[in-house]
């Protein structure tokens, strides 16, 4: 199966992401129950119990985060957009919560980007091939996109399996953060 661990947020901040949709040629928009903020991808395993049993031992206080603004993947204003995304402002807690994830699934063997931690939260996919000017509006409209502050009491690991609609995420664990 394919696992990701990723922090999911109450319904209300959805209502607000789903509010960004845009008119965006080849944009497709992530639903309500794909979002997420990715905090490792781990990718095709078979070793559900290991990972499940690693991410119990993770200890974090609970805290509060931030979205705010949007961006785009690549970050370079002459690349065509791969992704729309929130961006996401975080506490040193979310940076200790995504390291001691990602130290112990490395611990297990499980390769980890290597690109920095960039927290966000994916609005959209798109096939550009140019940067169109509607890019460039989206970006603007939105540069005080605000949501939060939200609670982070928990972090999930998802599955993922794909469908003809589109990517199917499932929780097959909910890991509390204890004070
Ligand atoms: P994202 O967080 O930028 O949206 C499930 O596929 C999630 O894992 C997605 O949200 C995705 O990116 C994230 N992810 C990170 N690295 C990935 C990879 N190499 N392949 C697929 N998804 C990846």
């Amino acid at each position: 199966m394919r696992l990701f661990v990723a922090l999911d947020f109450p319904e209300a901040v959805k209502d607000q992401l789903s509010g960004l949709r845009a008119d965006i040629p080849t944009a497709r928009w992530v639903t309500r129950d794909q979002m997420h903020l990715t905090l490792f991808f781990i990718g095709e395993t078979d070793r559900l119990a290991e990972v499940k049993s690693t991410l119990g031992e993770i200890n974090v206080a609970p805290f509060e985060v931030s979205l705010t603004g949007v961006g785009r993947f690549p970050k370079g204003k002459h690349q065509p957009p791969r992704v729309l995304w929130a961006g996401v402002d975080g506490p040193p807690a979310l940076n200790d919560l995504e390291s001691q994830v990602k130290s112990r699934l490395t611990r297990l063997g499980f390769e980890s980007d290597a690109r920095p931690f960039h927290p966000h939260v994916t609005l959209a996919r798109l096939k550009m091939r140019d940067n169109l000017p509607v890019m460039r509006k989206f970006m603007t409209d939105h540069r005080d996109f605000h949501a939060g502050p939200i609670a982070v009491e928990s972090f999930t690991l998802y599955s993922s399996t794909l469908s003809p609609q589109g990517a199917v995420y499932t929780r097959e664990a909910v890991y509390p953060l204890s004070p």
